[in-house]
């Protein structure tokens, strides 16, 4: 848990942010994204929500994605573009500074994954309910979603040491960064209401982080 709050002051702090998220979670974090890529190996089109510095997307891109990355914070994506300038990857990833009030500029059944790794529990109730809307929206038929982030746990007394050790830590981090972030309480539900059906959920931390993977079965007739 000390990561997520941690990482909360780090992104006050993009240039270091990457080497100092891999040493607060002992390499934790960019195991999932390595997860989460090793899942995509097919995928030829991919679009990273809060994409950050642009670790996700650009190993994505070099194992043969096409990937559209985007992100609300003007230094993240500064730093994501001067990282995908260094790696030589200009013509596979582009980086968008935008938030997810812009997906609805996205086209549609466009994208064979969307990605998003510790965005989706800085998002409102609202801009998470309209970013899964879109993501149906802007998958192909069979498209694959991929969130992971932090989660409330689901066993009681897990629930109440998450409580008890994050509120304090919180409000620490909101001085220091004036952000927070709200663990998800139904992260696997919310991506199911939205049209997807599961296919994993893979708990860790502590029960307080998850990976979902969903898939989009049908395509979007709405
Ligand atoms: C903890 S960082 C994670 C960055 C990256 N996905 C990673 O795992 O390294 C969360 C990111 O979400 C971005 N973010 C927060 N709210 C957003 C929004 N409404 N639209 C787009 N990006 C947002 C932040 O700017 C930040 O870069």
């Amino acid at each position: 848990m000390f990561s997520y709050i941690f990482m909360k002051i780090l992104e006050n702090r993009p240039r270091s942010y990457d080497r100092m998220m891999d040493r607060a979670s002992r390499g934790r974090i960019l195991s999932v994204k390595q997860t989460i890529a090793a899942e995509l190996v097919d995928a030829n089109h991919v679009l990273d929500i809060g994409c950050g510095t642009g670790e996700l997307a650009a190993m994505l891109a070099v194992q043969g994605s096409k990937v559209e990355g985007f992100d609300v914070n003007a230094e993240m994506v500064e730093v994501a573009r001067q990282r995908i300038l260094k790696k030589n990857l200009a013509n596979a990833v582009s980086i968008h500074q935008m938030g997810v009030a812009g997906m609805d500029g996205f086209p549609d059944s466009d994208y064979d994954a969307v990605v998003s790794t510790l965005a989706f529990s800085e998002l409102s109730d609202d801009e998470r309910h309209f970013a899964l809307k879109h993501c149906r929206r802007i998958l192909k038929p069979y498209g694959l979603i991929l969130i992971a982030d932090e989660v409330v746990p689901q066993k009681k007394l897990k629930k109440i040491l998450h409580v008890t050790i994050r509120i304090p830590m919180l409000l620490a981090a909101y001085l220091v960064s004036r952000t927070a972030s709200h663990p998800i309480a139904d992260l696997a539900g919310e991506i199911s209401s939205a049209g997807f059906s599961i296919q994993k959920e893979i708990r860790s931390h502590g029960d307080s982080f998850a990976m979902v993977v969903g898939r989009l079965e049908m395509p979007d007739t709405t």
